[in-house]
Formats: structure tokens, C-alpha cells, sequence
């Protein structure tokens, strides 16, 4: 099989602009100048091809302006939100999403993340990667379902060990 590389790709974005659906372009690539200092994009590649790529902010990002003040409220608690998440069509549903998820977890150990879904289906998807639906909200378009996974959620601990046994005297 051949590798998968997750790379940092803020630097050279059109690749991945390119493959967004025209109205997720409109979204980000006419604001990406106000952040691109900050933002940072990660793709997946195969033979160079990118099979998966999302964007981390740590400011309120263009989708979720709708909902600022609060949107504010994650980033002040110190959660990172990821943003255009996209798989391309010919490559959904390989997995190629959840490994993203987990290579980004690698990428930024022990960091809470949270995102905003349109499509409430999608709850799904981010819930076996251990995202929480915590909240709705009303974005531009609509509603919008707001997910989060706490700093470390993937990463089991062994339970408390138990008190130790006292004899009775
Ligand atoms: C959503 C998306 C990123 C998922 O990536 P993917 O590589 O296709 O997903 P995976 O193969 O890793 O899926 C893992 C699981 O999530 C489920 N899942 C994936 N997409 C789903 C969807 N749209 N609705 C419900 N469940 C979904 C799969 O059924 C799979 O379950 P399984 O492990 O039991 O088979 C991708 O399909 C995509 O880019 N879709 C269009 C853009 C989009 O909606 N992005 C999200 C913006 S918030």
C-alpha cells in the first residue's frame, strides 16, 4: 500500500482550495489573506494526491460569524476549532477522514478541538471520533450543530486505582 503523508500545507494552499465545492471556495479563499498568519491547513496525501484536508483556527473563523461572541467562548477556553474538512467525493467513505482526525490529534497532543456541522447526519461521523454534540446553533444558512472532543478524549486511561484495602482492626 502506499504511504499516507500528513503534511502542513499553509504555505502552498491552492491545491486544496481547489478541490472545495465552489460555495466552501467562496467561503474561505477571498478571506484567507486575513488568515493565513494564523490558520493552518493539514492535507493527507497519497502519491501527492490529496486525499483529505482541514483547516485549524485559532480565531473565530469565516464560517462560524455568524455566532462570534460565542464562537469566542471556545478559543477563550483554549479549544482549536477545525474548519472545510473535505474528503474529495471519489475518496469518501475510506477512511481517509477519520485518519485526519487522528494524525491531526498527533500533530497537536493532548488539544481540545471543536467544530460546526450543517448537516446534522454528520454527527455521526464525528461521534466515533470522539466528538460530543454539545450544542445548536444558528449559523448564516441555518442551523448548525456545534461538536467537541476534550483535550485527550482518544486516548484512554487506566480508571483510578482503587483505595488501599484497610483490615479492621
Ligand atoms: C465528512 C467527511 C469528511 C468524512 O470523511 P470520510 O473519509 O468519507 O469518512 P470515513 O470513511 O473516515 O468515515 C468514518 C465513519 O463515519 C461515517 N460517515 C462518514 N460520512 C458521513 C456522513 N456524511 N454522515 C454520516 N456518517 C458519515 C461513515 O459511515 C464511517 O462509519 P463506519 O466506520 O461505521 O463505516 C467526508 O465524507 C466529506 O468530506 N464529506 C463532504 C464534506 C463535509 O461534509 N465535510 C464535513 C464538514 S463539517
Amino acid at each position: 500500500m502506499m504511504p499516507l503523508h500528513f503534511k502542513e500545507i499553509t504555505e502552498a494552499p491552492a491545491p486544496f482550495f481547489n478541490l472545495l465545492p465552489p460555495d466552501w471556495q467562496e467561503g474561505i479563499v477571498p478571506q484567507w489573506p486575513i488568515y493565513q498568519s494564523t490558520a493552518r491547513i493539514f492535507a493527507l496525501k497519497k502519491k501527492g494526491e490529496i486525499h483529505c484536508g482541514g483547516i485549524v483556527f485559532p480565531t473565530v473563523s469565516p464560517d462560524t460569524q455568524a455566532y462570534r461572541e460565542e464562537a469566542q467562548g471556545w478559543f477563550g477556553r483554549g479549544f482549536l476549532y477545525i474548519g472545510f474538512l473535505f474528503v474529495p467525493e471519489k475518496y469518501r467513505g475510506k477512511r481517509y477522514g477519520t485518519t485526519w482526525l487522528e494524525a491531526l490529534e498527533k500533530q497537536f497532543p493532548g488539544q481540545a478541538f471543536w467544530l460546526a456541522i450543517d448537516e446534522y447526519g454528520l454527527h455521526n461521523f464525528y461521534e466515533k471520533n470522539g466528538f460530543q454534540l454539545v450544542k445548536q446553533v444558528t449559523g448564516e444558512f441555518g442551523p448548525e450543530w456545534i461538536l467537541e472532543r476534550a483535550a485527550n478524549a482518544g486516548i484512554t486511561t487506566p480508571p483510578p486505582a482503587p483505595p488501599p484495602f484497610s483490615k479492621r482492626r
